[in-house]
């Protein structure tokens, strides 16, 4: 069973925050033994768990105070903010630090044979993504009339497979484009990791427990700079 007096911190399992996550809570101190398969991993000499999660999953846990904090994209965050904002659910978070990694993309790929001159060639157009949201306030801001398709992956295929026109996706090396015969026309937004507390009031003892965790964090980003 979990222990509510543990700070609980949510981690992306498997992916592109999982290993310098993790590698940063071990630099400041926290001893952890990560097993294969299983959801929550206890610090050996804090009062720490980890939860490994789905990425997506990780705004939603902080904002509903299942997890004490963190560690999520900043794409993830803002589109679930979005979500949530527009079906009128609680979306409070606090964010404690901007990260040195996670960095990556979201931007509009269209398939190489397509013609393009410009945003505007967008208009009436599909566009496949799994950020819908943030897809669609692109569109309103731009004023382009396109509508957002919403995949939960293999968006990359999405044109090929003739359901959309072009797509929204994260792109950090450019290798998936590449590979699946697209190119990058538009960057909307820009992405790094954060960590995030969870809006409502802790435990003195945790709160005093995240502001010794918080220089050390200072400190291992300085050391790398
Ligand atoms: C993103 C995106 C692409 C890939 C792009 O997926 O969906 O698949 O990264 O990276 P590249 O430009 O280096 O090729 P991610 O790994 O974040 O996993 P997810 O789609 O499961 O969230
Ligand atoms: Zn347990
Ligand atoms: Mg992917």
């Amino acid at each position: 069973m979990s222990d509510s007096k543990r700070l609980k911190i949510a981690v992306q399992k498997k992916g592109r925050l999982s290993d310098d996550s993790i590698a940063l809570l071990k630099a400041i101190g926290i001893k952890l033994q990560i097993r294969d398969r299983l959801l929550i991993a206890h610090s050996t000499n804090q009062p720490i768990d980890l939860l490994l999660v789905r990425d997506d999953d990780i705004p939603g846990l902080v904002m509903d105070g299942v997890v004490d904090m963190g560690f999520i994209g900043e794409n993830e965050l803002e589109e679930k903010m979005l979500e949530r904002q527009a079906s009128k659910r609680p979306a409070e978070f606090q964010t404690l630090r901007r990260l040195d990694y996670g960095g990556c993309r979201l931007s509009i790929a269209i398939p190489n044979e397509m013609k393009y001159t410009g945003i505007e060639s967008l208009n009436g157009t599909k566009v496949a993504t799994t950020y819908p949201y943030l897809l669609e306030r692109y569109f309103t801001e731009q004023n382009i009339d396109a509508s957002a398709v919403m995949l939960t992956g293999s968006v990359e295929v999405a044109p090929r497979a003739g359901v959309a026109d072009a797509i929204c996706d994260l792109v950090s090396t450019g290798a998936t484009l590449e590979a699946n015969g697209l190119r990058e026309q538009e960057v909307i937004f820009e992405s790094k990791a954060v960590l995030i507390q969870k809006a409502q009031p802790l435990s003195e003892d945790k709160q005093a427990l995240i502001n010794r965790l918080l220089p050390r964090i200072d400190g291992v980003m300085q050391a790398k700079e």
